[in-house]
């Protein structure tokens, strides 16, 4: 692994011994739109095999891979079916074998999508559950009467639209459904469920992955009162919104403490647990992480930040404060708007995403980009009419489908549908800019996004003095300009127009997000929409 390699020469800070997955770097593939080797369309595993030179090159340290298990692909391999094997058209078992020693043999670990909270209603424990109040795998799901005038047990919406429950004509009872009907949710009030989630676990662990990214992680149990969700104040902001609309079933107090046998069964194969914990609050999500729950959370509330100094500085300040090192940045992920975009979109929202990545990249934690952020890709253009994700298909009158930052990666102009696949591909390619867009012109392009990508997260690795403390002491720099220390290291990144920093000390410049940054003494001359990075040689 790069970091055990690199691993800092003095001591880490004092909470944690350093692991593999201290100061990593990770690296999102949506398999479904990395490359297809079976001409339908679709990306799968020997596609992913396929491009491993290029994971390996950019410098991340591990590969987080969206669920690859069988599934009828209701929501794209979110409805699992078996959480015991390979689909067939992801390659089968065989392919997840060779990536998995493929990416290895280039030191990059690799991370599977557990999808804990519910099956797909074709697993045999639903198929089985569904045939009687007495079945066999019945209490696996959460069933419930209807109310007394025969709707639903309570007002609780499911996050992809309608009711968060289904009728079942057969028992005459409602069955949960925190997503789509299609999706079933498990009852983890049973220790049965419990047990058999042990058991799916070890089963991979025994087969060489090196963790998880565990799926709507605040999700598993609802109230166990079933109260109706108030009245929703039209004036929350969107993300507090969000967590009291679905608060009967997502982030109960109860929920951290599941995690914690699930931690002991990790820590006995130095695995990584990381995560989807898709809350506002940066301290309700640090209860997932203390030392005996997950490793890692993600930080999802960056997902929904714009290009704004004040809006990012008070989300990282606060989190920064109660992560202890331990929560994951994503820069983009299949959920949200690709950062570009989120950012203004262009060329200005593509440098602003690229200053990002340099900036919370520098930050205590572990940085997470999805396939194609190293191109500095928006999201791709997708008409309605070709909506693949539920979120639009099955809302007329939604505009947050995610398809735009699925489309599929842009490899090449010479070969055909961009050498993702050699028919049409699934949903339209991602690629804005045309031949721009894709790996092989920015390989050739050192001043390219793929390049100053490379270049920052080898930078980053040599930051040894950086990487050594998780400690972040926060500087006023200017107005416009987000700036911290963390070691030896100042980072600045400036959401304004071009400027002049007095730095606290002569430095030299280590990587810098665009060509607009230059250190002479204690001075920063720093660009628009520009984060740096400069090593302290003496303090001021
Ligand atoms: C979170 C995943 O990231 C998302 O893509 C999926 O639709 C939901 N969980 C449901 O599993």
């Amino acid at each position: 692994m790069h970091q055990t390699q690199d691993a800092p020469a003095t001591a880490p800070a004092p909470h944690s011994p350093r692991r593999w997955y201290d100061d990593t770097v990770g690296y999102q593939v949506y398999v479904r739109s990395f490359a297809d080797t079976t001409g339908n369309g679709i990306g799968d595993l020997p596609g992913v095999l396929a491009h491993v030179d290029h994971i390996a090159d950019l410098g991340v340290d591990f590969v987080w891979l969206n669920p690859v298990y069988p599934s009828p692909g209701f929501d794209h391999g979110y409805d699992v079916a078996d959480y015991r094997d390979i689909a067939d058209d992801m390659g089968g078992m065989a392919a997840f074998e060779e990536l998995r020693d493929a990416l290895h043999a280039r030191g990059v670990r690799m991370l599977m999508d557990i999808v804990p909270g519910h099956t797909s209603h074709t697993h045999a424990w639903f198929r089985s559950a569904r045939q009687g109040r007495d079945a066999p795998y019945r209490d696996f799901y959460v069933w419930r009467d209807p109310a007394p005038d025969g709707g639903p047990p309570n007002n609780w919406e499911s996050v992809f639209g309608g009711p968060a429950w289904e009728f079942d004509d057969h028992s005459g009872q409602y069955y949960m459904h925190r997503f789509l009907p299609e999706q079933p949710d498990l009852d983890w009030r049973n220790p049965a469920v419990r047990d058999a989630f042990d058991d799916i676990l070890r089963f991979w662990f025994e087969r060489g992955v090196d963790g998880f990214r565990v799926d709507v992680a605040q999700g598993m149990l609802a109230d166990p009162d079933w109260t109706d969700i108030p009245e929703i104040d039209p004036d929350l902001p969107p993300d507090e919104a969000a967590d009291l609309r679905f608060s009967g079933y997502m982030g109960r107090p109860e929920t951290p403490e599941l995690y914690e046998r699930w931690r002991r069964i990790a820590d006995s194969y130095d695995a990584l647990l990381l995560g989807e914990v898709y809350l506002s609050d940066p301290d309700v999500v640090a209860t997932y992480i203390t030392d005996d729950r997950l490793h890692r959370a993600f930080f999802l509330p960056l997902q929904h930040t714009t290009w704004d100094r004040d809006q990012v500085a008070t989300r990282l300040r606060r989190a920064v404060e109660v992560a202890q090192g331990r929560f994951a940045w994503p820069q983009s992920s299949h959920d949200d708007p690709r950062a570009g975009s989120r950012f203004g979109g262009g060329d200005r929202g593509r440098r602003r995403a690229m200053a990002f990545f340099h900036l919370v990249g520098a930050l205590p934690g572990t940085p997470v980009m999805l396939a194609g952020d190293e191109l500095g890709l928006d999201d791709g253009q997708v008409a309605r009419l070709d909506a693949e994700d539920p979120i639009t298909t099955r809302n007329a009158d939604r505009e947050d489908g995610r398809d735009g930052s699925r489309t599929p990666m842009p490899w090449d102009p010479d070969l055909p549908n961009l050498g993702f696949s050699e028919v049409e591909p699934w949903l339209p390619l991602g690629s804005n800019r045309g031949a721009d867009d894709t790996v092989t012109v920015q390989e050739g392009d050192p001043d390219s996004p793929l390049h100053r990508m490379r270049r920052f997260l080898a930078a980053r690795r040599g930051l040894v003095g950086m990487l050594a403390t998780d400690e972040v002491a926060w500087l006023d720099l200017g107005d416009d300009v987000l700036a911290l220390r963390r070691g030896d290291v100042v980072v600045a990144c400036n959401f304004g127009s071009a400027t002049h920093l007095d730095l606290p000390g002569t430095g030299r410049l280590a990587v810098a997000s665009s060509d607009d940054a230059a250190v002479t003494g204690t001075d920063l001359a720093l660009g628009r929409d520009t984060t740096a990075l400069v090593v302290l040689e003496e303090d001021a």
